[in-house]
């Protein structure tokens, strides 16, 4: 086992930054000139960052800020960046850039980065010579000591950069603002250590480390007490849970465990990956009511030449026994995966095994990605021979097999009543609700807002490309 890892930041630690942001509070009002200080906090990217992002406001709110979505209004704005992709980099430098004149127009305003992005020394670079207007920089290991940052900006009135190498620790007892509602992300584990080739997350957000179960238990029970009815569990690898950790848990157990909890809610999990993802997995799925029967799966390519190069760990007839050994044991599983299109030296030959695989597994739906070469990945260093364009048809074909796909999953349900946790999605205004079966189907219909909140039954009229369109039965 690694040194270091599966350590919690020390109590004394936590408390030091809990006193620094009361005693911040006098002070940013003063510098803004406000009794309530506004902050932003935009997070991109996955869930993870979004479960990020709440303990970064639930930092912010103890320094005395309240929270705004409108740039123009806010004297302290972080934004929280993704890594993972190219075009999510150029996206926050574009995010960045127009943030100029309003920090020209406003020179008391805040402007921090944190996040994925932050981690990798040439994003940090390019902050320090493009943009002077950011007033501090950290990664996501350093994510805690928020209060002691913005402290030392203003004391020192100069611009802080804190991109620690990872730490391997665990933060414990940070509050989280989370959007109010019906839906909650819970992390149980931190940083990833599979090293899939193309992949940049085990570079920025170091070794995987794994919160303790008890803790976990803690913040489900609060979760559920609160009111939310469908909590994800979150982590790059939710299936390798537990490692390291004293006490002997895995992934199965702690399932187990939340199942027991009294009340009436769901469990989700993301990600799972196939390497990790055992029979007694999916027994124990089986077993726990209120675990979902949906897996989000990602299994990238179809082609076990590719998937090698990948570093995967399995193969296209592994994950297809683990698909149907899934299917024999929990009826009515569905299952959503992330597929990359263009990895270098992928052949279109090799392109048409994704195809194939997504006819067998047939999944709902899909996230899909164009391969990015990441620096300091194994796959950025390899020859890639296919041009942009070409893969641009290939990622074409490959959404228009999913949309048949999709919709074709989604057919049978017509005239069936599915259970709904009823949502407001923004269309309540026109009567309409939205939510998820617990298979992770889309489902639009007219309801009150009242029920917002409630599990439904609704019965399915018809489909369209995402959703099922139904009535309250
Ligand atoms: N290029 C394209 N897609 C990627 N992903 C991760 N790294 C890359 C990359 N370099 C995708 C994978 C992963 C999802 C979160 O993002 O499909 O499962
Ligand atoms: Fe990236 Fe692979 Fe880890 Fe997922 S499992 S975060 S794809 S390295």
């Amino acid at each position: 086992m690694p040194i270091n890892v599966h350590r919690e930041v020390p109590v004394d630690a936590i408390e030091e930054q809990n006193r620094i942001a009361e005693f911040l509070r006098p002070r940013l009002r003063e510098r803004f000139h406000t009794p309530n200080p506004l902050a932003m906090v935009h997070t991109f990217g996955c869930q993870q960052n979004v479960a990020d992002g709440e303990k970064l406001k639930g930092i912010l709110a103890q320094m005395g800020f309240s929270f705004t979505g409108f740039p123009e209004q806010a004297d302290l704005i972080l934004f929280n960046t993704c890594a993972i992709r190219e075009n999510a980099e150029t996206k926050v430098f574009g995010n960045i850039g127009n943030l100029k004149q309003l920090k020209a127009a406003k020179p008391s305003m805040l402007i921090g980065i944190c996040g994925c992005m932050t981690e990798q020394s040439h994003v940090v670079e390019k902050l320090k010579k493009s943009y002077p207007y950011v007033s501090f920089v950290f990664g996501s290991h350093s994510a805690y000591l928020l209060p002691s940052l913005v402290q030392c900006c203003l004391d020192e009135g100069k611009r802080i950069f804190r991109v620690a190498p990872d730490d391997g620790c665990v933060a414990e007892g940070i509050p989280a603002v989370r959007e109010e509602g019906v839906k909650a992300w819970l992390p149980i584990m931190y940083g990833c250590d599979n090293f899939c080739s193309y992949c940049v997350v085990p570079y920025v957000r170091g070794r995987e480390r794994s919160r303790r179960p008890e803790r976990i238990l803690a913040e489900f029970r609060e979760l559920v007490e609160t009111g939310y009815k469908d909590i994800t569990l979150l982590g790059q690898n939710v299936n390798s849970y537990g490692k390291g950790l004293e006490e002997p848990v895995d992934f199965s157990s702690l399932l187990e465990q939340l199942n027991a909890v009294p009340g009436d809610f769901r469990i989700r999990f993301m990600t799972s990956h196939p390497k990790d993802c055992t029979h007694r997995l999916i027994d124990t799925i089986a077993r726990c009511e209120k675990v979902c029967s949906h897996i989000h799966l990602p299994v990238q390519c179809g082609s076990s030449r590719i998937l090698k190069e990948m570093n995967r760990h399995y193969d296209r007839e592994g994950y297809l026994e683990l698909v149907r050994y899934a299917r024999e044991k929990i009826p009515g599983i569905t299952f959503t995966s992330d597929i990359i299109v263009g990895f270098p030296g992928e052949t279109y030959e090799e392109f048409q095994e994704t195809l194939s695989l997504l006819r067998e597994v047939k999944y709902v739906s899909l996230y899909t990605f164009i391969f990015s070469p990441r620096p300091g990945t194994k796959a950025a260093k390899l020859p890639d021979p296919v041009r942009g364009e070409e893969k641009g048809r290939w990622f074409r074909e490959l959404l228009a097999l999913q949309d048949e796909i999709g919709l074709e999953q989604m057919q049978p349900y017509i005239g069936q009543t599915v259970q709904v946790l009823a949502e407001d999605w923004g269309k309540v205004g026109d009567g309409l609700l939205q939510g998820r079966t617990e298979s992770n189907l889309i489902v639009e219909f007219p309801g009150e807002p009242s029920l917002v909140g409630q599990f439904v039954q609704v019965k399915v009229r018809s489909v369209k490309k995402w959703a099922l369109l139904g009535q309250l039965d």
